[in-house]
């Protein structure tokens, strides 16, 4: 074949390998293929030199046109290459903005912050502030303050998650007494509330609950006023139809001390198995609070007296809403959860 056939052939070839690519990649492997050192349009180049002199100049100009076609073709085809895949990744990641979004469930409260807030807007109602303490505590104010000395059973290490020799986590929130006491002078009216936490577990206990505590003291409070501030919370709470009864109790903090039942909610007294047949459901202790403890806050029992009660919150929002398992109160099932 003489090289003129050869160009022509060439270009053919040419023509129908560019038209096939559709890689950068392949795109390269075609320049080095026709323009590289050992190039098919390189090795053209090389036979001028065996041409008869007088059509070298002919031959000569066919291939560099040739040649500039080729690599113009290149930057061209590259070029279309770029905007093919630029193409390509577009719809790949195109964002369908027709598409609905998903839903962003809302929470609810649970049914503790629920029931806590109640609580509190009840007592802040009646004019008391709110307070709060630590959830891990100074055994001093834990226990000692409290009129529970060392040798006390409550300090057993079976109720008592000790942290170190004087240190606890909170077994109630009756610690806040004493803390607002020694910063307070009386009058004083205070309710607390939060975690607390005692080394227990099964269907009724939980290793940490939630206690909402009060404590008033004022020159003459007496029982009466325990009496009268309690039964109307419980109104309020449950409804102005409610029995609530108090009965004797003791805590080496309070003196006297009792502990107040409200009439059994689901079988409204007549005895069901929630009540254990007696009518009655146990939600909180109270007592006027102990000269033993005014003591270490330094307050004159001779002048002041007053009352605490401490409540579960837990047993409460139970009551309220008649659940009858503690745990799913810490199961976070979201279908126990958005009841609420
Ligand atoms: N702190 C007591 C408890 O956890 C409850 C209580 C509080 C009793 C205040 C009397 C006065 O059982």
């Amino acid at each position: 074949m003489d090289l003129k056939s050869q160009i022509h052939s060439l270009e053919d070839d040419i023509r129908r390998a560019l038209s096939g690519i559709d890689t950068q990649e392949a795109l390269e492997r075609f320049r080095i293929d026709f323009l590289g050192k050992r190039g098919k349009l390189t090795f053209l180049v090389k036979q001028l030199g065996k041409l008869p002199k007088e059509e070298r100049p002919e031959a000569g100009k066919a291939i560099n046109r040739l040649k500039s076609w080729v690599e113009e073709a290149l930057i061209q085809r590259r070029e279309e290459l770029k905007d093919l895949l630029h193409q390509k990744k577009l719809k790949q990641e195109r964002v369908d903005i027709s598409l609905p979004g998903r839903g962003v469930p809302l929470g609810r409260e649970h049914p503790i912050t629920l029931v806590s807030r109640e609580i509190t807007e009840i007592f802040v109602g009646m004019g008391f502030e709110v307070s709060e303490g630590p959830e891990v505590e100074l055994d001093y104010y834990n226990f000692e303050a409290l009129n529970i000395p060392k040798d006390h059973p409550a300090r057993d290490m079976q109720d008592t998650f000790y942290v170190s020799d004087n240190v606890v986590l909170r077994t109630h929130t009756s610690p806040v007494q004493v803390r607002t006491m020694e910063k307070k002078r009386p009058p004083v009216r205070v309710i607390t509330l939060g975690a607390v936490y005692r080394c227990d577990s099964d269907v009724t206990h939980t290793p940490m609950f939630h206690q909402v505590e009060g404590l008033l003291v004022d020159r003459g409070i007496s029982m009466g006023d325990l009496k009268g501030i309690l039964t109307r919370f419980v109104h309020m709470m449950f409804g102005k139809d409610i029995g609530v009864r108090f009965r004797p109790s003791f805590f080496p903090f309070t003196e006297p001390s009792a502990e107040v039942d409200i009439q059994c909610v689901i079988c409204k007294g007549r005895g069901c198995r929630v009540c254990a047949q007696t009518g009655w459901l146990e939600i909180l202790g109270c007592g006027m609070v102990d000269p033993t403890v005014y003591a270490f806050v330094d307050y004159d029992p001779e002048v002041y007296s007053g009352f605490a009660w401490g409540l579960g919150v837990e047993r409460v929002a139970m009551l309220k809403y008649g659940i009858n398992d503690l745990r799913s109160f810490f199961e976070n099932d979201i279908r126990f959860l958005s009841q609420f």
